[in-house]
């Protein structure tokens, strides 16, 4: 294979995960020109540039070396690998993202009895995933008929032509729709950047690394946040107690005034009202709890 000294990272075109990945792009400091037909975009500032394809298509993508990485759902990657992906090196999930979030799912309609797996022996399940159904069934040692479906898998018990199905549940509204409940989960899922499991070490390497640190920062600032309050050096002890978790906090003097300290503490994750108030009653005041928006450590 030819080497390119760009990065190319493969994206859905049009779809739920296309919004929040390229914000995660562009929250990376990548930002692209898109081209006229729209399935190639330039990369501006840094050599990466974007396929916009199918979001089935991209681990074919990224096995076949056409791209280096992909933002795809788990479904997608974990199908891939089950059933396409044999002849060449497997693909990695490198990070999971944590946005595009949903499950795979066993649903049967609402007048079907179901206590487990067993329950669909003999039965006839429509998905568009036979790999990882066909996996569940065989580690559930349950004997069913997969019927691979490549769209509207939630009609087939109404059509007559499955008995249950196995599909994708994000908020559950397709499903109650169509007169159908969720009775197992196989699969939690949300967008990752995937890639081969041997990065390359060319040119293309140092910009990955590159990548892979923003990220790293990207992730952890969008649950991170930044807690500031003043409190007397008395009762320093007890709030420091009540921190929600991250590392040790800072503090600072307060000009004119010896006994009281500020502190600064990065949290990880949400600070609620509750902790507010519980921290404020052991002795904090003017408190200001802010977002983060970019940390390199
Ligand atoms: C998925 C899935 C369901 C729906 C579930 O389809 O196949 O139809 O989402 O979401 P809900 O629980 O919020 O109703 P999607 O819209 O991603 O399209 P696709 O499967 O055809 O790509
Ligand atoms: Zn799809």
């Amino acid at each position: 294979m030819k080497t390119r000294d760009r990065l190319r990272i493969a994206m859905q075109k049009s779809g739920r995960l296309t919004e929040p990945a390229l914000d995660v792009l562009k929250r990376c400091g990548l930002t692209f020109r898109q081209s006229r037909d729209k399935l190639f975009c330039f990369g501006e500032g840094e050599p990466v540039d974007l396929l916009l394809v199918r979001d089935d298509d991209i681990p074919g993508l990224i096995e076949q070396g056409v791209c280096d990485l992909g933002i795809v759902g788990r479904n997608v990657l974990d199908e891939f690998s089950l059933t396409t992906g044999v002849d060449g090196a497997p693909l990695k999930e490198w990070r999971p993202l944590g946005f595009g979030r949903c499950r795979l799912s066993v649903a049967v309609p609402q007048e079907m009895a179901y206590e487990n797996a067993t329950s669909l022996a003999g039965q006839r399940i429509a998905t568009s995933y036979p790999g990882l159904l066909g996996k569940w069934l065989r580690d559930a040692g349950v004997d069913a008929q997969v019927v691979t479906l490549a769209g509207s898998v939630e009609i087939a018990p109404k059509l007559g032509t499955a008995d249950a199905i196995c599909d994708l549940v994000q908020s559950g509204g397709t499903l109650v729709a169509n007169q159908l409940r969720e009775v197992d989960v196989l699969l939690e899922s949300e967008a990752v950047l995937a890639g081969p499991a041997t990065l390359p070490t060319d040119e293309r390497g140092d910009m990955l690394e590159l990548l892979f640190k923003r990220l790293d920062g990207v992730i952890q600032v969008s649950e991170s946040r930044l807690l500031l309050l003043q409190t007397s050096r008395g009762n320093l002890e007890a709030v420091t107690r009540l921190l929600p978790g991250g590392p040790q906090p800072t503090l600072l003097p307060v000009a004119g005034q010896p006994d009281q300290l500020m502190l600064q503490a990065l949290c990880a994750g949400e600070v609620s009202w509750r902790q507010l108030e519980e921290i404020k009653k052991a002795g904090a005041r003017e408190m200001f709890v802010l977002p983060v928006e970019k940390m390199l450590a």
